[in-house]
């Protein structure tokens, strides 16, 4: 028997704010989300507040994972700047974290700033972004991944896309993440890939109110509560668009680089050029451009129409100076094998496509070289 949300709530009422008070009636309590056995939920409170709640969110989520019927829970804790309360960190424009602070090499643990430090164990996160929606973000995510992997290095995919989760479809993978003694997440081993999505632990089909700082307690979770063990490159596929969500994400995730998917129309290029703008803005280098859906290859005859007319994206990368990175034609077999559950480059390792994510992956890596060495 599955737990309802209403013994979830009588657990949590056992659980006391840093006040005293019963956590249901603290006011600080998102709406509570059970599916399958699956209960997630976010405790809202000031960030100045925030170290002290963080022994609370952990007592709420260990309450709730002893319920019989519970099969994975996950409290978020979301910490809100009240105006007029002292800023964490200098700025140097709204929003956006100067240079100097953007990666601090010592950040105490608990620390405002503590979640931009580096994760241990893994020399790079690279994340997967693009201006708009349906570009093939998640599948160039999935096979850049593997094409990784084909090049020797260890590597992860973290599917940071809480809105539409698309990882567990793409790699197949329908079991829920186990918990080791310390209550951390274990990433799913799937193509010798470590995996981790919202989705494993969410419905794929749930819709799901994500308000911004949830959105960044979530994932900050993904990347710090789970146990990567060691990583050369960690993959994050990002959510669509370049809107307060992702740039939150880019300046709280401690990226190494982002890799921009375009498809060659002119109106996706110019959401390309805001992807572009957003991590200037917060000083993470784009390793470059990758062009999808390039060009059509008649999976019959092998014969290529350049329907979208081919080429804006690397024209475009040489006008800005990024590096381009590849050309991914439009073919059957990259949206079969992913709906399927098996990437073309493990699905057909000897064919054409993989080894053009391979030649993608070749050009991040060295690209990466100096972290990877360095770790
Ligand atoms: N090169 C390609 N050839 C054929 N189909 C592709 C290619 N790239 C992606 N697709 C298909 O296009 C659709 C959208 O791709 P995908 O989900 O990877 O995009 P996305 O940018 O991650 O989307 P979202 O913005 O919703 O996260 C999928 O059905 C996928 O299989
Ligand atoms: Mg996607």
């Amino acid at each position: 028997m599955s737990v309802t949300q209403q013994q979830v709530l009588d657990a949590l009422a056992g659980v006391r704010s840093p006040r005293g008070v019963p956590l249901t009636n603290a006011n600080v309590l998102s709406p509570v989300t059970v599916t399958d056995g699956k209960v997630f939920l976010s405790i809202s409170v000031d960030a100045n507040e925030a170290r002290a709640w963080e022994t609370v969110r952990a007592q709420a989520e260990s309450v709730v994972r002893a319920l019989p019927g519970v099969a994975s829970a996950m409290v978020a804790l979301t910490a809100e700047r009240k105006a007029g309360s002292a800023p964490s960190r200098p700025r140097a424009e709204a929003g956006v974290a100067p240079a100097a602070t953007h990666r601090p090499p010592h950040s105490p643990a608990g620390s405002p700033m503590a979640r931009q430090a580096e994760i241990p164990g893994i020399a790079a996160v690279i994340a997967v972004a693009s201006g708009k929606g349906g570009v093939g973000k998640s599948t160039t995510a999935v096979n850049l991944a593997l094409g990784l992997r084909d090049l020797g290095l260890r590597v992860g995919l973290l599917d940071a896309d809480i809105y539409g989760p698309s990882v567990p479809r793409l790699t197949g993978i329908r079991e829920k993440p186990e918990l080791n003694d310390e209550r951390k997440m274990i990433p799913i081993q799937r193509f010798g890939l470590a995996v981790m999505s919202i989705g494993f632990l969410v419905e794929e089909d749930t819709a799901m109110i994500w308000r911004g700082p949830m959105v960044m307690s979530a994932i900050t979770q993904m990347l710090r509560d789970v146990t990567w063990g060691t990583l050369d490159v960690l993959v994050v596929d990002m959510p669509p668009g370049t809107g307060d969500a992702q740039l939150t994400l880019a300046q709280n995730v401690p990226l190494k680089g982002a890799i921009i998917i375009s498809t060659p129309q002119d109106l996706s290029l110019i959401d390309a050029r805001r992807g572009l703008a957003m991590f200037k803005k917060v000083n993470v280098p784009v390793l470059g451009i990758v062009e999808n859906m390039s060009y059509f290859q008649c999976p019959h005859c092998g014969t290529r129409s350049d329907i979208f007319g081919h080429g804006g994206a690397r024209h475009e990368a040489e006008r800005l100076g990024v590096p381009f990175l590849g050309e991914i034609p439009l073919h059957m077999a990259i949206r079969t094998t992913s709906d399927a559950g098996n990437p073309v480059v493990v699905s057909e390792p000897d064919g054409p496509h993989a080894a053009i994510y391979r030649a993608i992956g070749a050009s991040v890596r060295d690209q990466l070289k100096g972290a990877i060495a360095a770790a």
